[in-house]
């Protein structure tokens, strides 16, 4: 059984509702609905151009949908004003698909902009929080480099570090794995881990990489393009074995470990 699901409250901190996603006559998905229970690591799974990472913008208030709700936090984004959008984007981090880092600004500079925005604290504690940061994420010491200089892991752990700068209660993670070697990868899903054991943050996570998939997430949902919508919910690996739809077994089944690893290196 996964970790988490013991902890994860069931209290929603996350509340999706009939939400369709639309561009022009594009209809990626209609009607979509699910909740996320607090300390939990979510995940929304499914093929290229499904929507995954439309359906985050959603969440997190950078897109509207064409209709349907969102709460976080019991507020309403998908009907929140400048200010209250504000206040939620405060209390949450983004890790996203592209474009992770500023390149032109150092490592510090990076995880030292989510606490200037959102924060009055004075320099020298932004500069203790961020070298904190860049601790918790093996990164201690490189405050002072730009992020070219680094490997695609390390500046995915960067970028990790920048989306906790402001000790969100909410992660998203859109394809945290995507560009990374299975070892690298491996290492990125042991400090994920460990956060959400230090932390204990909810976690929502986008990706269609199916090792991660089985290794972190207590939940999933399957979105599919032709469904327009979610195929199957639940315990990914159960979903596996159960799996009586063709296309929720095929996509889970493309190779993929049957037990959780033991958790390593902590
Ligand atoms: N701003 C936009 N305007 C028009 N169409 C868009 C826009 N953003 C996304 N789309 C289209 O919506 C579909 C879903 O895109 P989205 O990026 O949400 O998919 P995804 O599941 O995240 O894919 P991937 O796994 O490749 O990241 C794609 O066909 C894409 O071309
Ligand atoms: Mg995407």
């Amino acid at each position: 059984m996964a970790e988490g699901k013991e902890n994860a409250g069931r209290e929603p901190v996350l509340i999706v509702k009939d939400v369709t996603a639309r561009f022009g006559d594009n209809v990626l998905f209609e009607k979509v609905g699910f909740q996320v229970r607090r300390g939990e690591i979510f995940a929304i799974a499914g093929e290229s151009g499904c929507g995954k990472s439309t359906l985050l913008k959603i969440m997190i208030g950078l897109l509207k949908p064409a209709s349907g709700t969102v709460w976080m936090e019991g507020v309403n984004v998908t009907g929140a004003g400048e200010e209250q959008m504000r206040r939620i984007r405060s209390g949450m981090g983004v890790l996203f698909q592209s474009g992770a880092l500023f390149g032109s600004m150092t490592l510090g500079e990076n995880v030292a902009l989510p606490l200037r925005e959102y924060t009055d604290l004075p320099a020298p504690w932004i500069d203790r929080v961020v070298r904190a940061k860049l601790a918790m994420v093996n990164l201690g010491g490189l405050e002072d480099r730009y992020p070219a200089e680094l490997s695609g892991g390390m500046q995915k752990r960067a970028g990790l570090a920048r989306a906790m700068a402001l000790d969100p209660g909410i992660l998203f993670f859109d394809e945290p794995f995507s560009g990374l070697d299975p070892v690298t990868s491996a290492e990125l899903e042991v400090l994920i881990r460990r956060i959400r054991s230090a932390v204990g943050s909810t976690m929502i996570m986008v990706s269609h990489d199916l090792p991660s998939l089985f290794n972190l997430a207590d939940r999933i949902i399957l979105l599919d393009r032709g469904a327009r919508g979610i195929l199957a919910e639940g315990d990914p690996r159960e979903m596996k074995r159960d799996a009586v739809d063709g296309r929720v077994a095929r996509f889970l089944h493309r190779a993929v470990p049957d037990e959780k690893p033991e958790e390593v290196g902590k």
